[in-house]
Formats: structure tokens, C-alpha cells, sequence
């Protein structure tokens, strides 16, 4: 049989390609949510996953590993910088996130963008099978629906958003926005984290485009007004592989690694942990600046408690990531000369990222685990906390601003903006009770471990196959 029945389309491979010395390529797992979300299906389905090896110039073909087919698309130095780290990462990123950063429109981007994800289009229509299902991710590869409904219409395509969609407000400022919703329409089913996302699309459509919505559906019509096909935008709130994470900590390994992490910290009464890509929508400054006031306030001190702050590297050839990195290590810098001591650094800063087993074995040695996003599509962090203590300890602080506000009653929830409100919040998770602790990570656990990653690719793809087949236009 040709073709795939199942493709997955999304800018990164589970794979990173790496040109040695001699000018060979080689590969090793990028282990990302996603893929171990969809390893199961994939490997079940023999699917195939279409994606760039992160590296410049690469041209390979397709190949299988680990029970799928990838097939590397290429992208040169060029279109790294003006889709990758330009369009998606300088326009799309920061207009999504709020505009916490100024978005930068470019019209040279836009096209490497359209060209890009006409590349991405075509690798998937050449894999995917007679009447298969192609499920395209996130806010890269956004036109690849309408894209690749024009090559092929005899599939089911699906769309996965995994950051916040934006109220028209903000949307509108984009100046292919037209474009955009056009692009995503292609899909028959739009997946969002938030209700919220949803329904901002949805209201978008109406504003934007002539065709219909009524609930979640949205009625795409032709350019006569006649309605030719049904199209659904829903949330469905992505998860972790919460048994694995759960198993992992429960290792004596890990347990061991974890008791040891609080020795190699001076023993401190309390270990509070941020766990974040090095990204201006984290807010990892706000949580310093309240950390920092906590010590100047005399209502924390080091020897009691200290912060251990992993920021692993992430787009660091855009400006506001290194804009970023630089006040983010002038602020840890400035605190650790104020308040640490021989033997007591207020921050321990690290920008690296670990292995899960790592991980897993600081979330153990957590007893404050600090979410502060001004934006968040899901933050997925906080899931594997609550996942990695089965102990029914510790104490999770949430911005409201993530996706999980919605999902994680018992949580604290803070509002990262309010200085005084956020170190209230983080004194208030510093000093809980045992009993409390245990209380509200049992509810936590109780949502986490139930709805896991492999529930929301099934119930993603459960939907999209029960879609009514949209009718082919006759040749
Ligand atoms: C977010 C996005 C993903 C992206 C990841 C890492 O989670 O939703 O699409 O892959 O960040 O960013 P990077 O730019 O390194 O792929």
C-alpha cells in the first residue's frame, strides 16, 4: 500500500540532525512532549512525521526510527532566520503571547513563511496515503492546512494550536491576518489548550471572513456563499506522559538523586524551583523580583530557603531572547551579591537543560514549585511536578495566565504582575502545612494522572476521524 495513513506535520522532527567534521549527518532523539504523545499511535498506525532536523542545509531522506517514518524537510540559513527565528519566533510568538514583546512585521518573512510551509504542504501530501489523516502542529505551520487541502482533498486534516490563540484585538494587528484564518480553515478540525483560544478564533472567524460559525462550528462557504464544508474549533488540553513521570520518580535512583540535590543545596529548610526555556513569557524576572523582595523584607532568608532556577537556552539568535538573558543574569547576580552567603547562594541559576531523570529528581526536591507565565499556552512543568509526587507533597504556585490555571484546582493561583500579591503567594506555599500540601496535591494528582497525553492525542484523532468526510468537489 502507498502512503501513510496517518502523518504528523510539525516544524521540528523528534530528531536532531547534527553535520560532523567530515560533513556527514547525524541524528540522536530530541525528546519532546510531542513525540512521546504520539510515539504510541505512531508506531501503532506506521505514521509518518514530516519536520526539520533543526540544522541548516540538510537534505535526507526519509528514513524510519523507532517505528515511523521521518521525513526531513530543508530549510537554509535564509529561511532559518526569516521563518524560524523571524516570522514564527520575532511576529507570531510575541503576538500570541500578548505582545509581552513587540511583535516585528516583515514582509520579507511572511514570504519565507508562506514558502516554508508550502514546503512543509507538499512533503505531507507526497506521504499521506489515499483518504488518510494528516494532523498538522502549531503556530509555525499554520497555512499548511489550507495548503495541503488544495494538493489533497481527499484527506482529513487536523490542526493542533499548543500556544494561547489571541483575541482579535491583538490578532488584527497582524498584517496577513486574513491569510492566517485562511490558512487554518483548510483544517477540519481546529484544536486549542483553553476554551478561551477557541473562542477567540471563532470570533476572529466572524469578523474576518464570510464564513458562518454556529457553536464550535464554523460553516466554510465558497466564493458564491455556498456552504461547502464543516469545520470544528475546540479545546482539548494537552497533557504529559504522567505514568512515566510518576514511575521515574518513584525509582530509589531518583529518590536518592533527589535527597542528594538538597545536600549539594547547603540543606536549606526550603527549596523552591522554577523550570522554564530561557523565555520572556515565563516570567522568570517577575519571580526573581518577588524572591529578591521576600530576602530584602527579612521575610525569607538564605540559610531557610533558596531558589534553583533551570533556564535551559532556547532561540538564542533573537534579540529579546538575548535581551532577556542578560537581565535575567543581572538580576540573579545582583541578588546573589546582596543576599547570598559562603556556602548559601540565594539563586542557583542554571542554563542547561537535563535529562527526566534529573528532572524528575528536582521536582522531588522541591518543596515550592514556581509557575509564574505571563502567558502560557498549557505549561506543562507544572504537570510533571504534580506527576512526579506520588510523596502528595509540595506546593505548586500557578500564574493565571497558563493554560493549566484552567485545568489545576489546587493550585495557588497568582497574578505574576502584582509584585506584592505574587510574594505573598510564594511565602504562603513556603510555609504550608504538611496536611495542606497533601490536601491539594491529592487533587491535583487525581487530574493529571487521569487525563494524560495519550488521552488527548486518542480523543484529538477520535474526533477528527467521527468528522463528517467533506465531499470532494467533482474534477
Ligand atoms: C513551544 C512551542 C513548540 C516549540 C517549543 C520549543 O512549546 O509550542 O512548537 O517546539 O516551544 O521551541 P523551539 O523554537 O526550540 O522549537
Amino acid at each position: 500500500k502507498e502512503g501513510n495513513d496517518l502523518v504528523v506535520v510539525a516544524n521540528r522532527l523528534p530528531v536532531d540532525f547534527t553535520t560532523d567534521d567530515d560533513g556527514s549527518i547525524s541524528w540522536r532523539r530530541s525528546p519532546g512532549g510531542l513525540v512521546t504523545a504520539l510515539e504510541p499511535v505512531m508506531q501503532s498506525a506506521e505514521g509518518a512525521w514530516v519536520g526539520w532536523g533543526g540544522a541548516a542545509d540538510v537534505y535526507a531522506d526519509p528514513f524510519e526510527a523507532d517505528g515511523m517514518t521521518l521525513v526531513p524537510v530543508t530549510l537554509n540559513e535564509d529561511e532559518i532566520e526569516q521563518y524560524y527565528e523571524g516570522f514564527a519566533n520575532d511576529t507570531l510568538w510575541p503576538l500570541y503571547h500578548d505582545v509581552i514583546s513587540q511583535p516585528a512585521f516583515h514582509r520579507q518573512w511572511w514570504d519565507a513563511y508562506r514558502r516554508v510551509n508550502r514546503r512543509f504542504a507538499e512533503a505531507a501530501a507526497a506521504q499521506a496515503g489515499t483518504g488518510g489523516t494528516v494532523w498538522v502542529q502549531d503556530y509555525q505551520l499554520q497555512l499548511v492546512p489550507a495548503m495541503l487541502r488544495e494538493l489533497r482533498p481527499d484527506l482529513r486534516i487536523g490542526f493542533f494550536d499548543h500556544i494561547p490563540f489571541p483575541p482579535y484585538e491583538i490578532f488584527s494587528q497582524l498584517p496577513w491576518r486574513r491569510q492566517v484564518v485562511e490558512g487554518l480553515l483548510g483544517a477540519d478540525l481546529i484544536g486549542f489548550q483553553r476554551n478561551g483560544d477557541a473562542a477567540n478564533f471563532l470570533r476572529i472567524v466572524r469578523r474576518l471572513t464570510r464564513h458562518s460559525t454556529r457553536g464550535q462550528q464554523i460553516t466554510f462557504e465558497d466564493g458564491e456563499g455556498r456552504p461547502v464544508r464543516e469545520i470544528r474549533a475546540t479545546a482539548f488540553p494537552i497533557s504529559i506522559d504522567s505514568h512515566r513521570f510518576d514511575e521515574l520518580a518513584r525509582q530509589d535512583s531518583t529518590r536518592a538523586r533527589a535527597a542528594e540535590i538538597r545536600t549539594e543545596l547547603g540543606d536549606p529548610e526550603i527549596v523552591m524551583l522554577g523550570v522554564d526555556r530561557l523565555d520572556y513569557t515565563k516570567g522568570i524576572r517577575h519571580r526573581i523580583k518577588a524572591y529578591g523582595e521576600l530576602l530584602d523584607d527579612g521575610r525569607l532568608t538564605v540559610e531557610e530557603a533558596t531558589l534553583v532556577q533551570v533556564a535551559s537556552p532556547s532561540r538564542e539568535n533573537v534579540d529579546a531572547y538575548q535581551e532577556l538573558r542578560e537581565q535575567v543574569e543581572t538580576a540573579v547576580g545582583r541578588i546573589n551579591g546582596e543576599f547570598g552567603e559562603l556556602g548559601h547562594a540565594a539563586i542557583h541559576y542554571l542554563h542547561h537543560s537535563y535529562p527526566p531523570e534529573e528532572m524528575a529528581a528536582l521536582y522531588l526536591a522541591a518543596d515550592v514549585m514556581l509557575v509564574t507565565s505571563l502567558r502560557d499556552g498549557m505549561n506543562l512543568v507544572a504537570k510533571e511536578y504534580i506527576a512526579a509526587r506520588s510523596d502528595q507533597q509540595g506546593a505548586l504556585v500557578l500564574s493565571e495566565f497558563t493554560g493549566a490555571a484552567d485545568e489545576l484546582s489546587g493550585a495557588l493561583l497568582v497574578n505574576p504582575h502584582d509584585i506584592d500579591e505574587l510574594k505573598s503567594v510564594i511565602e504562603q506555599a513556603a510555609r504550608m502545612e504538611p496536611k495542606e500540601q497533601r490536601r491539594r496535591m491529592r487533587r491535583l494528582r487525581r487530574k493529571v494522572m487521569a487525563d494524560d497525553v495519550a488521552k488527548w492525542s486518542s480523543s484529538f484523532l477520535r474526533t477528527l476521524e467521527e468528522m463528517p468526510v467533506s465531499p470532494v468537489a467533482p474534477e
